[in-house]
């Protein structure tokens, strides 16, 4: 009897010890294993234990800080990597990043607008992406060397004429420390106005030069003649008569040049007045009278009689509008020649047109006429004296009074030049 009354007590022992490992020990240890578990998973939520600590106080405590330094640096983490594609995104350079055996890890925004890329890159070699030569030299130097390469790449644009410049950079990704890079990185950077403005530029000194050249080796060679013995009064006359001729298409080129520049330059600081646009087309008809008497021309003016007076910097404007006068005295038609010059309010423009029944300009010429040195007949027409900037003195000046010039012709049939300007200028 005492026998089993003992067994029983061991038995009611034994069960309140394991019951009490299992409330003290057991659970907790459970509890911390799962959120272990869940820790080792990546879910690095605050870590809650509910278990009596007894045994796993100091842990638990433990447990509970990595928890909490592991969630801060995830946050980190994504606000750097966040952050990172936000910069690469809204970066106007193209950006791409490869490994060090080239396949691509990252293309920007930038640079698929710059390749015309669709859909994902990554994975890809960067010479199928990109297909360029140069570029994959730029790239495999920079892997090579361990440091920076640059190079220029130009290809054409689909869709568009003209080509594409773009400067790339290529850094290798590598620190001091590694002894191969890890990976590369390409940074595109687009210089294609730079060029266009730099092959502008080269034309532009092309043709001034050429234009100089002429007259000067004219004055020169009578120079010369005038040097030798036996020269005749008569050829003297001659001589300097041409030589004069040539010294003022000289100083026109040089006034049409510094306009050009002082347009340039003055951007759209226009010193504006309300001007009088009809005193304007008087006075200049009254300027180039001799010119119009020496041809022959029977010039109109065809206007109301009130017309709206426009905020305009008058000495320009006169300077576009004799411009068009004396290119219809010029290059219009050799004998009964007729030039009409209207004026008259059309919508929110004032526009002013010179028509004259001249040869025309053929279709081809028109895109072109406008542009600085453009002549119809190339070198034929320099014989007439002109500079070839006039009409594109007249298109500075008008655009920079927010105006556009037009123009209607076609051969046999004269030529229309318009100019709109409009009637109210927008405050800046
Ligand atoms: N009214 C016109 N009729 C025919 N051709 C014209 C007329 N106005 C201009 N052009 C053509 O346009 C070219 C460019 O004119 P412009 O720039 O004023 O230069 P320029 O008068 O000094 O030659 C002229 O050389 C001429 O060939
Ligand atoms: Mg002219």
């Amino acid at each position: 009897m005492s026998a089993t009354l003992g067994l029983a007590v061991t038995a009611a022992l034994v069960c309140g010890v394991a019951g009490l490992l299992l409330i003290l020990a057991v659970l907790p240890a459970m509890e911390l294993c799962g959120v272990i578990r869940r820790l080792a998973k990546g879910d690095y939520r605050p870590v809650m234990l509910n278990g009596s600590p007894l045994f796993f106080c100091d842990t638990a405590v433990n447990l509970r800080q990595i928890a909490e330094m592991l969630e801060r640096q995830k946050t980190l983490l994504a606000e750097e990597e966040f952050s990172l594609s936000m910069i690469l995104e809204s970066m106007t350079e193209g950006v791409v990043i490869t490994g060090a055996d080239l396949k691509i890890r990252l293309v920007n925004k930038a640079a698929s607008s710059m390749f015309h890329l669709q859909g994902t890159q990554e994975g890809l070699l960067l010479h199928e992406v990109f297909m360029s030569h140069e570029l994959l030299g730029v790239a495999q130097r920079a892997v090579g060397t361990g440091g920076v390469q640059q190079g220029e790449l130009a290809f054409g644009i689909p869709g568009r004429g003209g080509r594409c410049h773009l400067v790339v950079t290529a850094a290798a990704l590598k620190t001091p420390t590694m002894e191969l890079p890890d990976g590369l990185l390409l940074v595109f950077y687009d210089v294609t106005r730079l060029r266009e403005l730099e092959a502008v530029r080269r034309e532009f000194v092309a043709n001034v030069t050429h234009e100089f050249r002429t007259p000067l080796s004219v004055i020169n060679g009578y120079l010369e003649t005038l040097g030798e013995k036996g020269v005749s009064r008569e050829m003297q006359r001659k001589s300097i008569a041409i030589m004069q001729r040539h010294g003022e298409r000289l100083n026109r080129l040089i006034d049409d040049l510094l306009t050009i520049s002082r347009m340039e330059e003055r951007g759209l600081r226009l010193e504006t007045a309300p001007t009088d646009i009809a005193r304007i087309l008087r006075d200049v008809i009254q300027q180039l009278e001799g010119q119009i008497a020496d041809r022959g021309v029977a010039v109109t003016l065809e206007m109301p009689r009130e017309l709206p007076s426009i905020d305009v910097e008058g000495y320009r404007i006169e300077q576009a509008l004799s411009n068009l006068l004396a290119n219809a005295l010029r290059h219009g038609a050799p004998t009964g020649g007729k030039v009409t010059i209207s004026a008259m309010q059309e919508g929110p423009d004032l526009a002013i047109r010179f028509r004259d029944n001249g040869p025309g300009i053929p279709l081809q010429d028109q895109q072109h006429l406008f542009d600085r040195f453009y002549r119809v007949g190339g070198d034929r027409a320099r014989q007439t004296g002109g500079t070839g900037l006039g009409l594109s003195i007249v298109k500075n000046i008008i655009t920079a009074h927010g105006g556009r010039v037009a123009l209607e012709s076609s051969p046999g049939e004269g030529s229309t030049f318009s100019v709109f300007l409009p009637l109210i200028t927008l405050q800046e």
